[in-house]
C-alpha cells in the first residue's frame, strides 16, 4: 500500500498546502480531506474551552497543547493556554520561569484574593497567553477536597477572561483525580492525546468512562472533540497497525491529522518555543497547524 506509506509522510508539506489530493489515504487509513484555512475572526469570544486530557504521561498532552495553541494564534485566534499539571512544563516549554512566580493557577484555585488578568502571561508568540503552574499546585487536590463544589473551581476562575480569548486549552495532569475532574468541568470540549504504542489503548476505558461520569453529573455540554495519534513513525508497521485500531475502535472521533515522531519537539522544549516558530516550515509544525484547521472545520474552535 504505496499511498499510505506515503501518507504517512503528509506532514512534509510545506505550510498553507493544502491537505492530500482527492481519495488519497492519509495515515489513519481513511481518504484525508482537504482542510481550509479558516477565515479571519472579526471579533473574539466567547472562547471554547478544551481540556487536553489522558491519564498517561509522556503521551504530548503538553506539546500538542503548546503547538495546537500556537498553530490557532497563527491563524488570528486569541488562544489561553492553562497549565494544570503540577509539574509546569507547559509554562517552561513556553519560557515561563514558573518555580519563580509567587502567585499561578494555584493561588486563583485555593485564594480569593487574586485577579487572574495579573497572572495571566503573554508569550512571544502573538495572541498566545498563559496562565502558568508551578510544583504548589500539587497542594490544591488536598486543599479542595472540602472546598463546597470543589469541581466547578476551575470553571470559576476562568470565566472572567472567557470573553477575551477564542479558545482555551487545559494541559490536564497525567491521572483522573480532582485537578483532571475540574477541568473537565470547565470545558465543552476534550482531546485525547494518545501515543502511537502498543499500550497506547489501556486506561482509554477508564478515561472515557471519567468523561462520561463529569458529562452525566456536572457539565452536560462536554463533547469529546477528538483522539489525536501522537508520536506516530509511519515507516513501522507497528504505528500505522496502533492508528487503524485505534480508528477500527474509535472511527470518526480520530482526527484525520497525526503527529509524527521527531526529535524537533524535544528540541523546541529546549529552546522554549512552539514548533511552529523554531522549526517554522517542519513538516511537525505543519501537522499542528493542520490539527487547528481540522479542528476548526469540525467545530472545535471559532
Ligand atoms: N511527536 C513527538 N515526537 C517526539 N517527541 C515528542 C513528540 N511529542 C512529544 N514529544 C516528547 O515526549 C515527551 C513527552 O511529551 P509531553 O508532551 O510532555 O507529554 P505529556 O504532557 O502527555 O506528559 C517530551 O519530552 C516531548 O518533548
Ligand atoms: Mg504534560
Amino acid at each position: 500500500m504505496t499511498s499510505q506509506a506515503s501518507a504517512g509522510e503528509s506532514h512534509q508539506r510545506l505550510p498553507g498546502t493544502e491537505s492530500a489530493g482527492k481519495g488519497q489515504l492519509g495515515p489513519t487509513g481513511r481518504p484525508l480531506p482537504a482542510f481550509p484555512p479558516p477565515p479571519a475572526l472579526a471579533s473574539h469570544g466567547p472562547a471554547r474551552v478544551i481540556s487536553m486530557c489522558n491519564q498517561k504521561g509522556g503521551v504530548g498532552k503538553t506539546t500538542s497543547t503548546i503547538n495546537l495553541g500556537a498553530a490557532l494564534a497563527e491563524y488570528g485566534r486569541k488562544v489561553l493556554l492553562v497549565d494544570f499539571d503540577p509539574q509546569g512544563a507547559l509554562s517552561v516549554g513556553l519560557g515561563v520561569k514558573a518555580h519563580e512566580l509567587d502567585v499561578t493557577v494555584y493561588n486563583l484555585l485555593v485564594e480569593r484574593s487574586h485577579d487572574i488578568k495579573d497572572v495571566i502571561r503573554p508569550t512571544a508568540t502573538p495572541g498566545l497567553d498563559v496562565l502558568p503552574a508551578n510544583i504548589d499546585l500539587s497542594a490544591a487536590e488536598v486543599q479542595l477536597v472540602g472546598e463546597v463544589a470543589r469541581e466547578m473551581v476551575l470553571s470559576r476562575v476562568l470565566r472572567p477572561v472567557l470573553d477575551d480569548y477564542d479558545v482555551v486549552l487545559i494541559d490536564c495532569q497525567p491521572s483522573l483525580g480532582l485537578l483532571t475532574v475540574n477541568a473537565l468541568t470547565a470545558s465543552h470540549g476534550v482531546i485525547i492525546p494518545l501515543e502511537c504504542e502498543f499500550f497506547a489503548m489501556r486506561g482509554v476505558a477508564l478515561l472515557v468512562e471519567t468523561i462520561e461520569k463529569v458529562t452525566d453529573r456536572l457539565n452536560p455540554r462536554l463533547q469529546m472533540d477528538g483522539i489525536l495519534a501522537t508520536m506516530y513513525d509511519g515507516r513501522t508497521l507497528h504505528s500505522r497497525d496502533v492508528v487503524r485500531s485505534v480508528v477500527d475502535h474509535f472511527g470518526d472521533t480520530v482526527f484525520h491529522t497525526v503527529i509524527t515522531r521527531t526529535v524537533k519537539f524535544p528540541d523546541a522544549t529546549l529552546a522554549a518555543e512552539p514548533i511552529t516558530t523554531y522549526a517554522s516550515t517542519h513538516g511537525a509544525a505543519e501537522a499542528y497547524r493542520q490539527l487547528a484547521r481540522e479542528l476548526i472545520s469540525r467545530g472545535g474552535a471559532a
